[in-house]
This record gives C-alpha cells, structure tokens and sequence, in this order.
C-alpha cells in the first residue's frame, strides 16, 4: 500500500528554546528563511505525500496560519508585481496538497500525539515527520523520507530512520538492535529509549523520520506511560517487533537536532553556506570572527 499520508508532531513545548518559543512553536523558528515545519513538510511531498496531518498543541495558530491562504499579503505583491515573491508565498501549499489540523489537547508524549492522529489515517500506513530532526540528503539525491518511502516499498512493514552516534550520546536518542548492521535495511530485534551507553544494544540511533503501519495504534494504546511519565512512541514500536517487520533504515544524508540551540545553529551555518545569494558573506563573516 503506497505512503499517502505524513503526521507532524507539533504539540511539544518547545522548552529548551524558551524565551522564543514562548509564543510560537518551535517549529515556526526558521532556519536561514523557512521555518522549519516548511522543510519537513517538503519533504514529504518530495516523497510523493499530499495529505498532511499536523498534531498541534498550544499556539497553533502561526502554523495554520503558514499553510492557509494569506489573501492580503498575496494581494499586496501581485499589485506591486512581485512575481518571484508571490511564487514563494505559493508554493508553500501547492494545490494538490491538503492539510488536516488535530488538536493534542495536552503535551502527553511523542505517542499520545501519533495516536491522535489514528482516526484521521485509518487502516494505512503513513509517514511521521519530526520537524525539529532538519534532515538535508545528499545534494542531488532523494529527500531522507524519500528514501524510507523505497525502503518500506522494498520491504513493507515499520521502517525507521537511524543513524550512527558516538556510544556516549546514546542517551539522547531511542536506539535499536539489529542484525545485519553494514546493510542500508536491518532488521530490528529491539529498541530501547534513551539507554545509557553501558546498556545500548547499538549505537544504532532512531532520528525523527518514521514510516509506520496502522497497527502501532493500538500498541501505543496498551503501552503504560514510560521514560518521563509520557507516552512514549518507542514503547508503541518496540512492542511491534515478533507480530510485525520493524526495519531500520540508514539513511543517506545530514541530520540537524534543531530542538536543541547547538543542532539550530549548525543547520543556519550549512544551510546559509550551501545558498549562492548568501554564502560569500557568511563565509567572509566567520572568517573575520574567527580571526
Ligand atoms: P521533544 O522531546 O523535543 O519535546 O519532542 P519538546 O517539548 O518539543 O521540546 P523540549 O524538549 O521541551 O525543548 C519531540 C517531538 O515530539 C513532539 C514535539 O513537538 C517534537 O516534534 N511532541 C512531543 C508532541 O507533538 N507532543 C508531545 O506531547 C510531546
């Protein structure tokens, strides 16, 4: 069954951005001039989806706001024919792609927010985008989800993107273990979140681009609240494995944690580099400041 839908997560607090992400969520900081959801979002259409469910919490609004129609803006720079301007204005939500808003009603976990998205995807598989994890693929080749989308064609059942991090991080992130570990397609024995070095079963680490089967529902259901009292999507998954495939996938490509300041400003250096209008001066900048 091909991937028709993508989820975006957008309910969290955002608390490690605080004071900007006071008002606005998270997801709304923009990385050079995009926010970030924008990048998720086209990624996910880069991987054939047009239907894009985002899972927002307290001030949703700016996000509503980004993917609807913005009739006097529009209006302003078609008369002052500022074509280029208005083309980026829509292409922000092409025709054919249709966005469907569920509220989280309370920030309950990366889980909680999938599973409120159940009645909206049905009996399908479907893509979940964390757009804080900013994922840049090889330049010229597929977007990350693109590549899952192949690798979950190739092999259906739960596909996760994973990555390799130093043994000391593997605290930070869900971590999986697999046979077959050189291969781009493992498959996954078992996963546990955020596991001290001294226990990682890998350091094989989950980054924010799944592609899950409708049967995670009701796994994440008969989960108990896990690490931090929250609902935790791992849990969900991990309960998966021996009734269903879980696949973790390799990606090829560059991932920026832009939930954290460190992985937001590394992402705005490479991003600002890689643009032809700005790169000479960011580059004679750092130079100067680094001298
Ligand atoms: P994080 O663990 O990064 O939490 O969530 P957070 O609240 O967004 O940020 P900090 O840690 O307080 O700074 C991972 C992803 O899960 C979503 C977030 O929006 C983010 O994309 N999420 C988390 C929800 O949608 N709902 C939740 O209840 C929790």
């Amino acid at each position: 069954m091909r991937i028709q839908k993508a989820v975006f997560p957008v309910g969290g607090l955002g608390t490690r951005f605080l004071p900007a992400t006071k008002a606005i969520p998270k997801e709304m900081l923009p990385v050079v001039d995009k926010p970030l959801i924008q990048y998720a979002v086209e990624e996910a259409y880069s991987a054939g989806i047009r239907q894009m469910i985002f899972i927002t919490g307290r001030h949703k609004r700016a996000i509503g706001d980004h993917f609807d129609a913005a009739f006097e803006l529009e209006y302003e720079l078609e008369r002052g024919n500022k074509t280029e301007l208005l083309q980026i204005v829509h292409a922000i939500k092409p025709d054919d792609m249709d966005c469907v808003f569920i509220r989280q009603p309370r920030p309950l976990g990366l889980g909680h927010a999938v599973l409120c998205a159940e009645k909206v995807v049905g009996q399908e598989p479907f893509a979940v985008l964390l757009a804080d994890d900013l994922m840049v693929g090889r330049p010229g080749g597929p977007t990350v989800l693109e590549q899952m989308v192949r690798a979950y064609e190739r092999s259906p059942g739960t596909v996760l993107a994973v990555q390799d991090v130093p043994r000391e991080e593997t605290r930070r992130y869900g971590v999986v273990d697999v046979r077959g570990v050189n291969e781009s397609v493992a498959e996954v024995f078992g996963m546990v979140e955020k596991p001290v070095p001294e226990v990682a079963p890998s350091t094989l680490a989950v980054a924010g681009r799944y592609v899950l089967t409708p049967g995670v529902f009701e796994s994440i259901r008969r989960q108990p609240r896990g690490a931090g009292g929250e609902i935790q999507l791992t849990d969900g998954i991990a309960a998966l494995i021996g009734t269903e495939k879980v696949f973790a996938y390799r990606y090829e490509g560059k991932r920026y944690d832009c939930g954290s300041k460190e992985g937001f400003l590394q992402a705005t250096i490479d991003l600002a580099l890689a643009d032809p209008e700005l790169s000479g001066a960011v580059r004679s900048h750092m130079q100067a400041a680094l001298a």
